[in-house]
């Protein structure tokens, strides 16, 4: 057996066996575990599957695929996880689920084992809650699939040890995954951050601006987007996408900036997924053919200003309230869901001027909570940052004490 250490993956579905797969590939023995007998059967074909792909294209040789294989086990009891030196949980998005079987993990396991969760939406501090050793516990969150995106987000609790984070960021860098820190708020940096490039889009659908075939046109043709919001909504799953933003919604305090769509909610309630449930916002049946965008340019450009400009206020504000370090939230971006380019960087392209104009007036308009500015842009506007375009490094220096200390203290000292 290796002595890279046995790693753990409760939860067998779509996250768990990607996650399996990249642990065992890195040279780990796996053990995975699901209260579902027929999803381990599953997930160990899929993985089989995977591999048998890898080897047909070239990718990987047929000794090593089976030896990948080979270092993947199953078990039918959270007792088999008495020799991890981490596990990984990935089961159902539930905080009581979660935490139940948290607490009957640690009974088994060595003091020194990890514990983490894959959770996308849920409190890591209230999963680490179950355990009696609240310091082994952290946030590892994977996006899917976990073999093929290379981002990974770090979450650690205000009860997580520095030494858990090191180790674990240690092990999962050694993975070759690109890992990021982020705080265990909603959402924590990529699905916080890309709340409106979906919802900002299905209001400007709703407010009948556009079509959905428009929205994405104009998307990918003025923002270099690989897909616009409802190709993406649609390979995601309504089902997924709408849960996460109800999910961050309500963890922000029903935040009017986080509200979900009546549209999304209904293609939810129609079981209108998407692709996998062969109609989502769009249809994909055999007979169905691809609907024709308005091809503007001025309405193009309108719409991809409005989500782009909604989509820079959430990474400045994410900056401003510390929920990561500027170029972890470039980085998230890119890599978490393959966006053209950092929102910061964006931002000194467009000025702040224009930034904080546009949602200025979107303000003025529509009179919503939902797109005042984050207080750092005011801010940089204040020191004369975007008079004329803003230096990227100076942009990504300029979190400092003048701009976090709000203007009412910086005149009173
Ligand atoms: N799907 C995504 O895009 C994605 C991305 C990142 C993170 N996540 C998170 O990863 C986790 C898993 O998501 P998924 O998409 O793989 O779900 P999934 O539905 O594909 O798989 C969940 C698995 O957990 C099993 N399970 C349920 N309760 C269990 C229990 N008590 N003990 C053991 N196994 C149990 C189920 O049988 C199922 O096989 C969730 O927390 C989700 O939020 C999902």
């Amino acid at each position: 057996m290796s002595n890279k250490g046995i790693i753990g993956v409760a939860g067998s579905g779509a996250m768990g066996s990607g996650i399996a797969l990249v642990a065992a590939s890195a040279g780990h023995h796996v053990l995975i575990f699901d209260a579902n007998p027929l999803a381990l059967d599953k997930a160990v074909s899929s993985i089989n599957d995977i591999l048998t792909k890898s080897v047909a294209k070239g990718k990987l040789t047929d000794d090593a695929g089976k030896l990948i294989l080979d270092r993947i086990k199953t078990i039918d009891s959270v007792a088999g996880f008495s020799t991890c030196r981490l596990i990984i949980e990935a089961i159902i998005e539930n905080i009581d689920i979660k935490k139940s079987l948290f607490k009957s993990i640690e009974a088994v396991v060595e003091p020194s084992c990890i514990l983490a969760t894959n959770t996308s939406s849920l409190s890591v501090v209230s999963v680490a809650s179950a355990c009696q050793n609240r310091g082994r516990v952290l946030g590892i969150h994977f996006f899917n699939p976990a073999n093929l995106m290379p981002l990974v987000e770090i979450i650690p609790a205000f009860t997580t040890d520095e030494n858990t984070v090191s180790q674990a960021r240690a092990m999962i860098d050694s993975w070759g995954k690109i890992t990021v820190l982020a705080k265990d708020t909603p959402g924590f940096i990529v699905n916080r951050i890309a709340r409106p490039f979906y919802g900002e889009a299905i209001r400007i659908y709703e407010e009948g601006i556009a079509d959905f075939a428009t929205i994405d046109w104009a998307m990918k043709e003025f923002g270099g987007f690989k897909m616009g919001p409802f190709e993406l909504m649609d390979f995601i799953g309504n089902d997924i996408n709408y849960k996460v933003t109800e999910t961050v919604w309500e963890q922000f305090f029903y935040d009017p900036r986080y509200r979900p769509s009546l549209t999304q909610k209904r293609l939810y309630e129609a079981g209108l997924f998407g692709r996998k449930s062969g109609r989502g916002y769009y249809n994909y049946g055999p007979d169905s053919s691809v609907p024709e965008p308005v091809k503007n340019e001025y309405l193009g450009k309108a719409i991809f200003t409005r989500v782009l400009v909604m989509l820079i206020n959430e990474a400045v504000d994410a900056l401003y309230l510390k929920i990561a370090t500027a170029s972890d939230i470039e980085t998230s971006m890119m890599k978490g869901v393959n966006y053209p380019k950092g929102l910061l960087k964006w931002a000194d392209e467009m000025g702040v001027d224009k930034v904080l104009s546009v949602l200025n007036s979107l303000q003025t308009d529509y009179q919503e909570d939902r797109y005042r500015p984050s207080l750092l842009l005011k801010k940089w506007q204040l020191k004369n940052l975007s008079s004329s375009t803003i230096n990227h490094s100076r942009c990504l220096q300029s979190c400092d004490l003048f701009c976090r200390v709000p203007q009412f203290f910086q005149q009173a000292v």
